[in-house]
C-alpha cells in the first residue's frame, strides 16, 4: 500500500505535506513525491528514497503554494524509479495525481489514451488516472471530469489530483480516504495518522465517494453527481502516541507497551465482548480468518473456542477463503481478525461471506477501518496506533482479547480476568531479558536458518517468531509442528542451522526434549524458550512460571519479537521499515 495526501488552506503547503509523509511511512517507502500549485502551475518533485533523504535531495519543505499532494510509494506495477515515483502528471502539465490501490483495467485505457496521443512516462498503472483526466478536463468542470474518469476505472484505488486552478479532488473505491478539517484549509489522506498533528475532526469517505476542495471550500457528491452528507468523526488517538519517546525505533517502544496492555485488555470492550460471545454461542460453525500475524491469533482462537467453548470453529488464511466457502451459509459466523482492518485478501473473505448471508464479527484496531465498518458487530484492540510494520502488541491484545472471549464463554473458568495482573508482570519480567536476548541475537546474525518448533497452542506462537525473524532480519526461518520433525523436516538439521524449541513446562514438554535431543545428534545449535532448564538447550530464555499454562502465548512471544529486533540491528536493518513491505497490505 501506499500513502496519500493532499491539502489546501492558508498555510504554506510543502512543511505540511512532507511532515504527513513521514507520519504515514509505514504504508510504503520505496519512493516519495510533492506536487504543488503555485500561481496556475503545477510544480512536481519527486525521487527514489525514504522521506527524509528524498525532501533533503530535491528540498521538498520549501516549494512554494498553499495547495499541495504528496505520496510514498510500495511498488506494485513498475519498478522503483524516479519515473514511476508519484505524483504523475500529464501532457498538458493541468494536473497531477497521486494514488494507492491498483487499476486493473490500466492496459487497456493506455492503449486507449496513446492512441489519442497521450504521452506516457511510467510503467505505472496509476498514470492512467491523470490522462483520463486530462482527457475530459477540457472545459475546466473538476466534478465531471473526475465523475467521467471514476466510471473508466475499475479496481480498488484512492486518488487525490491537484488542478492548476488550486483546487484538489479525490475519489476512492475499496481502499481509504480522509478528510482532516482544520481551521480555514482542509487534508485528504489514506490515514488518519497524515493528519492527526493538526486535527482529529475526520470524515470518512464511504466507498464511491467524490470530495472536491476547491475556494467553494469541501464538497462530496456520489459517482452519479448527487451531492451527499459524510458525518466527522472525532479520531481517538492521541499524536503523542506516534512519538518513539527514549526508544530508538517504533518497533522497541511497541513491543515494551505490551505489559500493560495485558493488564487492560477487554476492560473497554466489556459488553461488546458480551455480544460477541451470544452471537458465536447460537453459530453451527464460526469461520475465523485473516492474515499474517493476525491469523497467527486466529489460529490460537480456534484451539481456545473449540478446546475449552466448545464451539466448532475452522480457521482459513484470508487469502485462500473465496476457494474454501463450502460450507460457509447464512447460519455461519465469520470472525475476522486484522490490526489495519485495511487488508485486502480479509475484506475480500468478508465480502464473499456477507454475500452468502453470514454474520461478521471482527476485532481491529482501527475502528474506523473498512473492516470495522462491513462488520455486524467489532472489538477494538485498544492498544493505540502501530507504527512498526511488524505486528507486535497489535498481536498481544488480539490474544488479550481472544482469551477474554473464551474466558466468558467458560464462565470465568479459564480464569483470564483473574490471571491478567500477574500475566502482565510476568510480560515485563521477560522484557527485562532484553539484553540477554540481544546477546543471543549477536551469536545468530550468521544463521542462515532457523527453525522454531512448537506443539499445540505453542505452534502458531512458532509460526509467528519465524515470521518476526523474516520480515525484520531477512533469515531464512520456519515454523514446524514439532510432532512432524521426523517426516520430512529433520533432514534439514545440520551444524549450521538454529533451532528454537518452545517448551515451557506443560503437557507437551517431555515430547519436545524427545525431538530437541534428535536434533542435537544432528549437531544444531538449540535455544530453548522455557520456564524449565534442560541441557538439550544450548542457550536459554527463561520464562517466569505461571499458574495456568494455556496463557503461556502471551508471554513466549516476547521473547522472539525481541531476538527479532536485535537480529535487524546487528544487520543494520532498519526494524521499523522493513524491505518490501507494508504495514497493511491493502492490494491482493
Ligand atoms: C506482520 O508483522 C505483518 N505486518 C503482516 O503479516 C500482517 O500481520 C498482515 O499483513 C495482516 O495485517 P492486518 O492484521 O492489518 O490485517
Amino acid at each position: 500500500m501506499c500513502s496519500i495526501i493532499g491539502y489546501k488552506g492558508q498555510l504554506s503547503v510543502a512543511p505540511l505535506l512532507v511532515d504527513s509523509l513521514k507520519q504515514m511511512e509505514y504504508r510504503g517507502y520505496d519512493s516519495v513525491g510533492i506536487a504543488v500549485i503555485n500561481n496556475g502551475k503545477v510544480i512536481t518533485k519527486k525521487g527514489v528514497g525514504n522521506v527524509s533523504d528524498v525532501a533533503e535531495k530535491f528540498d521538498l519543505g520549501i516549494m512554494p503554494g498553499h495547495t499541495g499532494i504528496g505520496h510514498t510509494r510500495w511498488a506494485t506495477h513498475g519498478r522503483v524509479t524516479e519515473e514511476n515515483a508519484h505524483p504523475h502528471y500529464g501532457c498538458t502539465n493541468s494536473i497531477a495525481i497521486v494514488h494507492n490501490g491498483v487499476i486493473e483495467n490500466h492496459h487497456e485505457l493506455r492503449d486507449e489514451l496513446m492512441g489519442l496521443g497521450h504521452i506516457f512516462k511510467s510503467d505505472t498503472d496509476s498514470e492512467v488516472i491523470v490522462h483520463l483526466l486530462e482527457s475530459y478536463y477540457a472545459k475546466k468542470d473538476i466534478k465531471k471530469t473526475t465523475i467521467e474518469t471514476c466510471r473508466r476505472l475499475t479496481g480498488a484505488y484512492a486518488f487525490v489530483a491537484a488542478f492548476e486552478d488550486g483546487s484538489i479532488c479525490g475519489s476512492r473505491c475499496d481502499q481509504p480516504l480522509i478528510i482532516g478539517s482544520v481551521d480555514r484549509g482542509y487534508f485528504i489522506s489514506s490515514d488518519v495518522l497524515g493528519f492527526l498533528k493538526y486535527t482529529d475532526k475526520a470524515i470518512f469517505l464511504h466507498n464511491r465517494d467524490i470530495a472536491i476542495i476547491d475556494s467553494n471550500a469541501l464538497q462530496i457528491f456520489d459517482f452519479e453527481g448527487n451531492a451527499v452528507n459524510r458525518e466527522t468523526t472525532q479520531v481517538a488517538w492521541e499524536v503523542s502516541s506516534l512519538d518513539k519517546g527514549k526508544y530508538a525505533f517504533h518497533t522497541l517502544k511497541e513491543i515494551h507497551e505490551q505489559p500493560a496492555l495485558v493488564k487492560k485488555a477487554g476492560i473497554k470492550n466489556s459488553n461488546k465482548i458480551g455480544e460477541f460471545c451470544n452471537i458465536l454461542k447460537n453459530s453451527r460453525t464460526v469461520y475465523i480468518t485473516a492474515s499474517g500475524t493476525s491469523y497467527h491469533c486466529a489460529l490460537i482462537a480456534k484451539y481456545l473456542l473449540s478446546n475449552f467453548a466448545k464451539i466448532h470453529c475452522e480457521t482459513i488464511v484470508s487469502s485462500e477463503f473465496q476457494y474454501t466457502l463450502d460450507g460457509v451459509d447464512n447460519s455461519s459466523v465469520l470472525l475476522s481478525i486484522s490490526q489495519s482492518g485495511e487488508t485486502a485478501d480479509v475484506l475480500e473473505a468478508v465480502r464473499a461471506a456477507k454475500r452468502i448471508g453470514s454474520k461478521i464479527l471482527s476485532i481491529v484496531n482501527i475502528p474506523t477501518s473498512s473492516l470495522a465498518r462491513m462488520s455486524d458487530s467489532f472489538l477494538e484492540l485498544e492498544c493505540g496506533p502501530e507504527v512498526g510494520v511488524a505486528a507486535t502488541k497489535s498481536l498481544t491484545a488480539q490474544l488479550c482479547l481472544i482469551y477474554a472471549i473464551a474466558d466468558r464463554l467458560c464462565d470465568y473458568s479459564l480464569g483470564f480476568q483473574t490471571n491478567k495482573i500477574f500475566l502482565a508482570e510476568a510480560s515485563r519480567e521477560v522484557l527485562d531479558q532484553e539484553t540477554e536476548i540481544q546477546t543471543i541475537a549477536s551469536k545468530l546474525r550468521q544463521a542462515r536458518d532457523i527453525y522454531l518448533l512448537g506443539r499445540s497452542v505453542h505452534y502458531p506462537i512458532a509460526l509467528e517468531g519465524a515470521l518476526k525473524i523474516k520480515e525484520l532480519s531477512y533469515i531464512h526461518a520456519e515454523g514446524i509442528v514439532a510432532g512432524e520433525l521426523k517426516h520430512g523436516p529433520l533432514a534439514l538439521i545440520d551444524k549450521n542451522t538454529y533451532v528454537i524449541i518452545l517448551n515451557p513446562d506443560d503437557r507437551t514438554h517431555c515430547d519436545n526434549i524427545v525431538s530437541a535431543r534428535e536434533i542435537k545428534t544432528r549437531g544444531a545449535t538449540i535455544i530453548g524458550i522455557s520456564n524449565k532448564p534442560d541441557d538439550a538447550y544450548d542457550m536459554l530464555l527463561k520464562l517466569p512460571s505461571i499458574k495456568k499454562n494455556i496463557f503461556y502465548p502471551i508471554i513466549e512471544v516476547l521473547p522472539l519479537q525481541i531476538l527479532a529486533y536485535y537480529l535487524a540491528l546487528v544487520k543494520n536493518i532498519d526494524p521499523d521499515y522493513p524491505r518490501s513491505l507494508a504495514k497493511s497490505v491493502t492490494v491482493k
